[in-house]
């Protein structure tokens, strides 16, 4: 599909977008992949060093990203992302992707993105690859940890 050309931007979770973001979701067969936002906004809620934005296409909540924001480390681990199943295969989570690294370039020390993913098929794998991720060899509670240089 080509790229949808609305701006994205990621946007402050509030009162205006919080339902829209709870309502997206992921194809079934991505479910093994990613936490629903409801789950990944109650972590928010209750964790110190976290950064959580609405992906926006325009004024259209379309994904989210939960991000480990820790200056003390130095580690900056993007701990969810996804993009809502109707409005994948668009361009939107590449460009929210380079949007997270402005961001993570804002920081201290902000010079390598770090994160975790569930191999397998149809998982999100590829796209990473596409961002210039590569493993870093370590494993997680079966998640394999990879990283980029910003
Ligand atoms: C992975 C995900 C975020 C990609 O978002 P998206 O908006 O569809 O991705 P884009 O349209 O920006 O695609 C960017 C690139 O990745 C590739 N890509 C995206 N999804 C892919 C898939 N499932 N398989 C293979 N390649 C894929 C695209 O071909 C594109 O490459 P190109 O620009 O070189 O052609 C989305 O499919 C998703 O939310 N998946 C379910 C949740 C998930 O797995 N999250 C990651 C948790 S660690």
């Amino acid at each position: 599909m080509t790229d949808d050309v609305r701006p994205v931007r990621l946007q402050t979770v509030d009162d205006s977008n919080v339902r829209a973001v709870i309502a997206l979701s992921v194809t079934e067969d991505q479910e093994q992949f990613v936490a629903p936002n409801v789950h990944s906004l109650a972590e928010a809620f209750a964790t110190d060093k976290v950064w959580v934005r609405a992906i926006c296409a325009g004024e259209t909540p379309v994904g989210f990203v939960m991000l480990s924001d820790d200056t003390d480390k130095q580690r900056y681990y993007i701990w969810r992302f996804m993009i809502d199943a109707e409005y994948q295969r668009r361009g939107f989570g590449r460009r929210a992707m380079e949007l997270v690294h402005d961001y993570i370039r804002t920081r201290p020390g902000g010079t390598r993105a770090f994160l975790s993913y569930v191999p397998g098929d149809g998982g999100p794998e590829p796209f990473y690859r596409s961002l210039g991720y590569t493993d870093t060899g370590r494993v997680h509670d079966n998640e394999r940890e990879a990283a980029v240089d910003l």
